[in-house]
């Protein structure tokens, strides 16, 4: 059996990641780990238990006593169980991606997701996407991407998808959430977003989705 290998896209939210490494994940025949959905369904966890999401100890025992499983197999639907229970719509609220740096600026749930991370990329070979994967995950992994792309096509990308889901849209207050949670990514003091030395940087500004992705297929056939 060969060895598994690891494909990492990181960058800021709105970029594109997830349904580039989706699709990606998808032309390889490898897993795809949306690492989001997992600080998002401990978020949502807490928040329907009341946790107090400024008591950091308080995080680290939820997420050591928490089964969060995010593994989409090529073909397979995507789906989040938290505890065994399907949360893959909820994780999705304004309220849940609103309030997710809590659990995100906290080392002890860090450790914890990380290390399930790690053990999963030990065990088959993924496209994952998330903000430190590429510098704290999976700092060995065979190809690394950093995928970007102007903060206002972010934002009509964000809006866009709320408007295909029948969603409402809030354009000046979907511009501050995602500033803020921009600036939150950036600046915490552990797995902050930060592009890897050896990750190739994109600009998806003027790139479709197909674009990106065969970009990447293409300098990961070359080698
Ligand atoms: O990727 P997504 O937007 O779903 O991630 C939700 C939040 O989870 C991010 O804003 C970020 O704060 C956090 N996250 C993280 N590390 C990752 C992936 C996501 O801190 N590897």
């Amino acid at each position: 059996m060969s060895m598994p290998f690891v494909v990492t896209i990181d960058g800021p939210a709105g970029a594109g990641k997830s349904t580039v490494a989706k699709l990606l994940a998808q032309k390889l025949g490898v897993a795809f780990l949306d690492t989001g959905a997992m600080y998002r369904a401990l978020t949502l966890k807490a928040l329907r238990l009341g946790t107090d999401l400024e008591d950091p100890a308080a995080l680290e025992s939820l997420a050591r006593a928490t089964v969060i499983d995010v593994l989409f197999e090529p073909g397979g639907s995507l789906r989040v169980l938290l505890d065994e229970q399907d949360v893959s719509v909820d994780i999705r609220s304004q309220e849940v991606t609103n309030k997710t740096f809590y659990i995100a600026r906290t080392p002890g749930v860090r450790e914890v997701l990380v290390d399930w991370q790690k053990r999963m990329g030990r065990k088959v070979s993924l496209v994952g996407d998330g903000r430190d994967l590429g510098t704290v995950v999976f700092p060995d992994a065979a190809f690394k991407f950093f995928l970007d792309a102007d903060f206002k096509v972010r934002c009509r990308r964000r809006a866009d998808e709320l408007r295909l889901k029948g969603l409402p849209v809030d354009e000046a207050g979907l511009e501050k959430d995602l500033m803020e949670r921009d600036q939150h990514d950036l600046t915490r003091k552990v797995g902050p977003l930060k592009k890897a030395d050896d990750a190739l940087y994109i600009d998806s500004t003027g790139m479709s989705i197909d674009e990106v992705v065969n970009f990447i297929a293409a300098r990961i056939d070359r080698q």
